[in-house]
């Protein structure tokens, strides 16, 4: 959005749900031949959370939902669509938003997943804002949900020890002071499509004895590629999203940028020229939960107090696609 354009969205009520079990670097030196002194210094983790046999991510969402909802002041009424954002959908359809919209016995109203990996909920707030701003939809409820544990390899000690389960939502409607989204960016490249993914399970490589045999339905990642990327993509974001809100690097009070590896989250910070002290970080907690972590850090921030009234804030995300993109936000 153009900052001179006096129309903006905001979120009105947050939350965020992990699950109860919390699986260590220790737990994970019983399982892959790694250790916590690897994990921690390549990539920041110390813990993730690990979703039960039973929970599926519309399960996680729909605690995240109710928690946003409440936080709101809200009931499931007051909103007129659901969006989901995951890259670990209950089943391939109906999608996960329409699981979530029968979980909380709401009318029908519409109800559509994003996918765009662990950029989702910045590509799921950018959708957002048009239709509230076009008038198509009043009050949105943008729920980013993963249960990354389901699809990893868990003898594969290079994916194994990164991710983590969780989800996190946001209630959204049009607002009625200075603080909401003052601008994004966003960018997509599917050349890049197979250094991260999930190669089996869908119609290119359908479902049979072999493909599963072959670990197919698992993630998959080049980690190192993803890495140079990461870190190239997040600060070009951010750095266009801080210009085209009129601003500069000095005007930013946080920088919230995707947990997927702490030294892609320190160098984000130090292209950007943004200190230390001003980056966000939970990485070592939750691990990389994808689109949820940039809906988590700002949850936590908010109940924290880290958050002023006004402050600007940039949210960067980098994904699976490739797919990356920026938000700039006043508080
Ligand atoms: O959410 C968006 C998508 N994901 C990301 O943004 C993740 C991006 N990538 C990364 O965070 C990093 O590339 C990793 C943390 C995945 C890996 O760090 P790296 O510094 O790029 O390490 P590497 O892949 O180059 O591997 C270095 C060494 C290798 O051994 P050799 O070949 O040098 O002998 C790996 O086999 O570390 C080895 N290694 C491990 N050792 C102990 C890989 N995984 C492990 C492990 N424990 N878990």
């Amino acid at each position: 959005m153009n900052p001179k354009q006096d129309r903006r969205i905001k979120i009105v009520g947050s939350g965020y749900y992990v699950p109860d079990k919390v699986l260590t670097n220790a737990d994970l030196e019983k399982m892959v031949d790694t250790s916590d002194e690897w994990i921690t210094t390549r990539s920041g983790i110390k813990e993730r959370r690990i979703a039960a046999p039973e929970q599926a991510s519309s399960d996680l969402a729909l605690e995240a939902a109710k928690r946003a909802l409440d936080d709101a002041g809200m009931t499931k009424d007051d909103i007129d669509l659901i969006i989901v954002c995951t890259a670990t959908p209950d089943t391939a359809f109906p999608s996960t938003a329409c699981w979530v919209q029968k979980g909380l016995g709401t009318d029908h109203i519409p109800a559509l997943d994003i996918g765009a990996a662990c950029s989702g909920f910045l590509y799921g707030l950018i959708v957002s804002e048009s239709l509230i701003l076009s008038g198509t939809n009043k009050r949105i409820l943008l729920i980013a949900t993963e249960s990354l544990s389901k699809i990893t390899d868990w003898e594969d000690r290079t994916t194994a020890v990164l991710f983590g389960d969780g989800a996190a939502a946001a209630v959204l409607e049009e607002s009625d002071d200075d603080s909401g989204i003052l601008s994004h960016y966003w960018k997509a490249d599917g050349n890049l499509a197979e250094v991260l993914l999930q190669p089996g399970g869908g119609s290119r490589m359908p479902c049979s004895y072999a493909v599963v045999d072959e670990k197919m339905p698992f993630l998959r990642m080049r980690g190192n590629e993803v890495f140079k990327h990461a870190i190239k993509r997040m600060g070009e974001a951010a750095a266009e999203a801080i210009a085209k809100a009129g601003l500069t690097h000095e005007d930013v009070d946080w920088l919230i940028p995707h947990q997927a590896n702490i030294r892609i989250i320190t160098a984000t910070g130090k292209r950007l020229h943004i200190p230390d002290e001003k980056v966000f970080v939970n990485i070592h907690k939750y691990g990389n939960t994808s689109c949820v972590t940039t809906p988590t850090a700002l949850h936590e921030m908010k109940e924290t107090g880290m958050l002023k009234q006004g402050d600007i804030i940039v949210l960067v995300a980098f994904g699976a696609g490739f797919t990356w993109a920026a938000i700039t936000y006043r508080w």
